[in-house]
């Protein structure tokens, strides 16, 4: 029997070549799954400081002071998370288009429901919807920060912050787009969380508790950011 290669554009590429090629989309994979986990950690860490401005404003007005004026957390903490998030965008926008090419070679008929979830093969829009959000987050507290403090150089006021975070809910169309951003974020979190471990290589007897953790955390932290903006957004200060 003739036995016929269904791959003859494969045939060309040299062995030599094919090692290289896998090496780089796995370092690739890794490089997005490090960077990824970092964001998820600093995803926390930011929780915890925003729940205190509806349960204790006083400490949320310290830990905030702390976390502006801090020259650890200012010049090396801040530009890490920069170079973090722009890393897994860039990782994430290149590992999009190689895997859309490796499709259109590989399948003539490529039908992605038949093998994976809606939230898996749509990575790329729900990772592009949160970026979107940051650009309005940045906008609305980031620069205005650097902006008093480093462009109109205002003294410092530890007090500031609880009002000027609740005062920025008080537009419900602001609150209603932080809320669905949230939403999009969870969907994001729950197959990137998870799935960072896979690309890591990790699988052992630990992977299944790993695995309900990483969903918990998807579901629960977006969850309590949405919390935290429809909470403001009821309790406005009165003036
Ligand atoms: C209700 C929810 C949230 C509130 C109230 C909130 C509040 C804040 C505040 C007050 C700052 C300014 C910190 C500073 O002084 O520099 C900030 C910065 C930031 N937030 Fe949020 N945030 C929320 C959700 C999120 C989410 C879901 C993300 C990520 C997807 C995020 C990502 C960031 C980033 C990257 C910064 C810049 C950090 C820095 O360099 O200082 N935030 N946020």
């Amino acid at each position: 029997m003739l036995i016929t290669n269904p791959y003859p554009k494969f045939a060309k590429i040299k062995k030599q070549q094919m090692s290289g090629l896998l090496t780089s989309s796995i370092a690739r994979k890794v490089v997005m799954a490090l960077s990824g986990l970092f964001l998820v950690f600093f995803l926390g860490q930011h929780f915890v400081i925003n729940i205190t401005s509806v349960i204790a404003p006083d400490t949320f007005n310290s830990w905030s002071h702390f976390m502006g004026y801090n020259p650890l957390v200012q010049f090396v903490l801040q530009p890490i998370l920069i170079a973090g998030v722009i890393v897994h965008f860039v990782m994430g926008i290149t590992l999009e288009i190689q895997n859309n090419r490796a499709r259109s070679v590989n399948y003539a008929k490529y039908k992605g429901s038949a093998n994976a979830s809606w939230v898996s093969r749509n990575m790329i829009i729900t990772g592009l919807v949160v970026l979107a959000f940051l650009g309005l987050h940045m906008y609305d507290f980031w620069i205005h920060e650097m902006a008093y403090k480093y462009i109109e150089a205002n003294p410092e006021d530890p007090t500031r912050y609880y009002a000027e975070t609740v005062e920025k809910f008080e537009p419900l169309l602001r609150t209603v787009i932080y809320v669905a951003s949230f939403a999009l974020l969870a969907l994001h979190l729950l197959h990137g969380f998870a799935s960072s471990f896979q690309s890591m290589g990790v699988n052992n007897k630990y992977t299944p508790a790993i695995t309900t953790f990483t969903k918990i955390y998807a579901i629960g932290i977006p969850l309590g950011f949405a919390f935290i903006a429809i909470y403001h957004h009821l309790n406005p200060i009165t003036h």
